[in-house]
């Protein structure tokens, strides 16, 4: 059975008028390695932590602001919620399409919450707290080349002929702002895109993002702006002592007119001083050490790296599963051919380079919690391949082949062949990034112990659900695993309207 929405009725919940304000007990674990009678042995000792989460209720009108607009997944995304928030439906040579929100995980997933006369009950993601309707989204953002979205559409192929014509009207006048261009961070055939870029040295260029970001929020009267990157993949920058590994370095390199700061961290840098969350959706390591610092300092979300949306998300669920199941991979090979824009500035290998290195940490942690497949520091063999085929544009092919260990000696292969378009599968993630990281600004807790409220560590891992490479706090571990993602992201959730974590342990039915 499915119901909308619900209220929840206990003395660990509080609705007001302005908030949500929950008491939980979160039941944890201490270890410790204890000497008794001369030997060592661990020792788990149960534990439970109370917290105080404080939502506030009141839903801001939001602005979105993306780097890369006139791109393949901005101006899909645009599209699509435009195309949503009109109810548009358009003929395929199939049947009639209606808009809809398929792969969001917050519009169109659901989570169970109990049970009624013996039949599960499952209500929308959105439902569980007071979130934003990506309907009411106002879009906005730079590209460093001048097309209005309704033609950067077009050139991305992507949507159905007829829904194009039907939007046009609407994205016609939608024109992205000039962005940061800098030929040494993408690849170089983006060269001749770059039409629309922004002057003067790295300090104003920051500076122009601030202004255009405040100007964007007063015209819009939007109440929060959210900007996120999905702009061409660049190069790694390099990390160097006394350049970029703390705050202080990285602004002084500012100061200094300094080359090796890309553009993406300038776009960070802009965001961070204006206390405007910002999300990285491509590899690149954007979020230098200097960059992570001042965000904490300034406690201005920061979130990342590259969208986990086809081969990568599969990756983490199926060797999550094989090692899950006692069953050991030994070899992972993925090869991928696209032909839109991010798969020609692949094709260079300093770009490349940035996608491989995103794409292939995200079986790590679950390599790490079996010692008994592997030895300390054993790694399945995993290869990444990209390739640029121009004549499949947006449909990207990843094919992937896992060879595992099995019983006895055995192996076990099994091979996937993934076609899909990959904006199709993007844009959604970009929606839940945005409404997750409002949300987050929206949310405070407490410790038992601690005086004050405060709001999550800057560095959201909350959000980790959505992307390849999950940026986290410094000294956190890295989840990968897809079904540990959705069940954090959604347990926090639950924890803030005074819900038990999801346990699956069915025991009105044992
Ligand atoms: P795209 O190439 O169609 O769009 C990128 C846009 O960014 C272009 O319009 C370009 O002119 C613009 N741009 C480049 N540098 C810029 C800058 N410094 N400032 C402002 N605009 C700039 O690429 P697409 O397919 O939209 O992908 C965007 C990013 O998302 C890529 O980095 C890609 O690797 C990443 N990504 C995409 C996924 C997907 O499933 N589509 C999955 C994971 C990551």
């Amino acid at each position: 059975m499915f119901i909308q929405s619900f209220r929840v009725e206990s003395p660990n919940v509080k609705y007001s008028e302005e908030s949500i304000d929950s008491i939980y007990d979160y039941q944890t674990t201490e270890l410790v390695h204890e000497n008794v009678n001369g030997k060592y042995e661990w020792v788990i000792k149960p534990k439970s932590v109370r917290y105080e989460f404080k939502t506030e209720r009141r839903v801001p009108k939001l602005g979105v602001m993306l780097v890369g607009w006139g791109g393949n997944n901005g101006s899909t995304l645009t599209a699509g919620v435009i195309a949503n928030r009109l109810g548009i439906s358009w003929v395929t040579k199939e049947k009639i399409q209606q808009a809809n929100y398929f792969g969001s995980l917050t519009q169109a997933s659901t989570c169970r919450i109990g049970s009624f006369k013996g039949e599960e009950i499952h209500a929308p993601f959105k439902s569980l707290l007071p979130m934003v309707d990506p309907n009411d989204i106002v879009f906005g953002g730079w590209d460093i080349n001048n097309m209005n979205l309704a033609d950067a559409m077009a050139r991305a192929k992507v949507l159905d002929i007829d829904l194009q014509k039907q939007l046009r009207p609407y994205m016609q006048g939608m024109n992205p702002l000039p962005g940061i261009y800098d030929p040494d961070f993408i690849a170089a055939n983006q060269g001749e895109r770059a039409n629309n870029v922004v002057k003067g040295s790295k300090k104003e260029q920051v500076q122009k993002i601030i202004q255009d970001i405040r100007d964007f929020k007063s015209k819009t009267k939007v109440d929060k702006v959210v900007v996120l990157w999905t702009a061409n993949t660049e190069r790694y920058s390099d990390v160097i002592v006394g350049f970029n590994d703390t705050k202080e370095t990285l602004l002084a390199s500012l100061e200094r007119n300094e080359s090796e700061i890309s553009p993406s961290t300038l776009y960070g840098l802009a965001c961070v001083q204006e206390n405007v969350p910002f999300i990285n959706g491509s590899p690149q390591n954007t979020f230098v050490p200097g960059l992570i610092d001042l965000a904490i300092t300034r406690n201005s979300i920061i979130a990342g790296d590259d969208f986990k949306s086809g081969q990568t998300k599969m990756k983490s669920v199926l060797v999550d599963f094989l090692v899950g199941a006692g069953l050991k991979p030994t070899s992972i090979v993925s090869y991928n051919h696209l032909g839109n824009n991010d798969g020609m500035n692949l094709s260079a290998p300093q770009t490349f380079r940035s996608k491989e290195i995103s794409k292939s940490n995200v079986v790590d942690d679950m390599v790490a919690s079996n010692a008994i497949l592997y030895e300390p520091g054993e790694h399945p063999d995993h290869v990444v391949v990209i390739k640029y085929v121009p004549y499949v544009g947006d449909s990207k092919r990843a094919m992937d082949e896992y060879t595992s260990e099995i019983f006895m000696g055995g192996k076990n292969t099994l091979v996937i062949h993934n076609t899909c378009e990959d904006s199709l599968l993007a844009a959604p993630l970009i929606l839940d990034l945005v409404l997750l990281a409002e949300l987050c600004t929206r949310i405070q807790l407490k410790k038992e112990g601690e005086g004050k409220f405060h709001s999550f560590h800057p560095v959201a891992s909350i959000l980790s659900y959505l992307t390849k490479a999950p940026l986290v706090p410094p000294g956190t571990p890295v989840v990968n695993a897809l079904a540990k993602q959705r069940a954090m992201l959604e347990n926090i959730m639950r924890a803030c309207v005074g819900l038990a974590p999801e346990n699956n342990m069915t025991l009105e039915y044992k």
